[in-house]
């Protein structure tokens, strides 16, 4: 059992540093994929990488790796991280905790001249979020091979700027192809985004699972009018089919599996006029549950409520699922060390399911996996507001630290 510490000093300073890159006045942080304050964090973060003697190498999606040798070069490596991409106006913990929390541990290492057997590679994986470019985890996706290369980088932003232009813009196409190396066993720590650790009054949960998604597009076409003179029966109005399947989406959460939860979180109408009838609206529909067959079941009865809705107002319809992503175990081997390793920290913990997607799901499917949670105050996320104690982040990256090793030694 390690008695080494992380530094939690130079830790915090290095979080704040970090966080004054597209800090907003809120509080929280505005980096969005291949922004330009994505890119300065992307700098900040090769230049610690190299400080601390990482090996850089970045690849042709974007993603960040920095290796520390261990003894055994033929090893396959211990690989852990997250993201530092965030939603618009989003926290500063989403991602970045397990990224700096990565350095924290590489650092811990070496301050305390630990040799690992296998060697470690730290990781900040690009486009996590999906806000500004869909589908989200698009670079742990192209890692994991689930999504092409050519796909990715034709996905464009609302402006039309493909993936692959904003990535050559900022300078972060790597030469590296991105595509899975044998990895002996991923591990990610993160906040947990929702309100059951902080519930439970531990600061440390082993993640069993993560939900399954869907992810849908919606266009409503139905044609602009006057507001006043058109009778009602003559309406072909977008956006009162949309609200039918908002009142859809409710009845469907709340008949079809206690932990299946449905948003409608981006809605654009056009001409989006106080006296106009909208002719065109564009929505968004993200269906989650445990359950794979849940998630199914709620996707299709959806979709038969939008297609319904469309009859009844007489519009065009289209809808496109743009994402769906299984439901999945961790593995038991990494939350069994997780859980290990928090025992040996002294931090009491609880396993839990994650809501959230992460990198985590996709390297799931290539490497035995495993995640750290820490508890986020009120369970807030993706909001400027999002906050998480200190003690708790320190507890995480010291259940990291001790995972890390127990993994990377012989
Ligand atoms: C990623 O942030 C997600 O949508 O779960
Ligand atoms: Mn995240
Ligand atoms: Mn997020």
């Amino acid at each position: 059992m390690s008695t080494t510490s992380i530094d939690r000093d130079r830790f915090r300073e290095r979080f704040d540093e970090f966080n004054q890159i597209g800090a907003t006045d809120a509080g929280g942080v505005n980096r969005p994929a291949l922004s330009n304050a994505n890119k300065a964090a992307r700098d900040k973060l090769v230049e610690w990488f190299r400080t601390v003697g990482l090996d850089v190498r970045i690849d042709e999606i974007g993603n960040i790796f920095g290796r520390r040798e261990g003894s055994n070069p033929d090893a396959e490596p211990v690989m852990f991280g997250s993201h530092v991409d965030s939603q618009y106006n989003g926290g500063r913990y989403d991602g970045v905790v397990g990224v700096l929390g990565a350095l924290e541990v590489i650092e811990t290492f070496d301050d305390a001249d630990i040799e690992t057997d296998r060697p470690l590679e730290i990781v900040a994986w690009s486009n996590e979020e999906g806000v500004r470019f869909q589908p989200d985890m698009l670079g742990s996706g192209v890692y994991a091979g689930v999504f092409d290369l050519e796909y990715a980088y034709g996905r464009t932003d609302d402006n039309g700027n493909t993936f692959r232009e904003e990535l050559e813009r900022i300078g972060y196409r790597g030469e590296t192809p991105c595509e899975a190396d044998d990895v002996h066993c991923y591990l990610e720590l993160h906040v947990e985004q929702g309100p059951y650790l902080e519930e439970a009054g531990v600061s440390v949960g082993v993640v069993e699972d993560v939900f399954g998604f869907s992810w849908l597009n919606v266009t409503f076409e139905g044609q602009a009018n006057h507001a006043g003179p058109t009778p009602m029966h003559m309406r072909r109005d977008a956006f009162a089919a949309t609200t039918d399947v908002a009142a859809a989406v409710r009845e469907v959460t709340a008949t079809e599996g206690a932990d299946l939860v449905g948003t409608i979180g981006s809605v654009e109408v056009h001409p989006n006029a106080i006296n106009v009838i909208p002719e065109r609206v564009e929505f968004t529909v993200d269906l989650r549950s445990s359950d794979n067959a849940v998630v199914d079941t709620a996707v299709d009865r959806v979709r038969e409520e939008i297609e319904w809705a469309a009859d009844r107002e007489g519009l065009e319809c289209d809808c496109e699922e743009i994402m769906r992503v299984d439901a999945d175990q961790f593995d038991e081997g990494c939350r069994d060390t997780i859980a290990e390793a928090a025992v040996d920290a002294g931090y009491e913990y609880t396993r839990l399911s994650s809501g959230a997607g992460h990198d985590a799901n996709y390297l799931n499917e290539i490497a035995p996996t495993g995640m750290i949670f820490v508890p986020s105050v009120d369970g807030i996320s993706h909001r400027e507001s999002e906050y998480t104690e200190w003690d708790d982040i320190v507890a995480g990256t010291e259940v990291l630290f001790r995972a890390v090793e127990k993994r990377a030694s012989r």
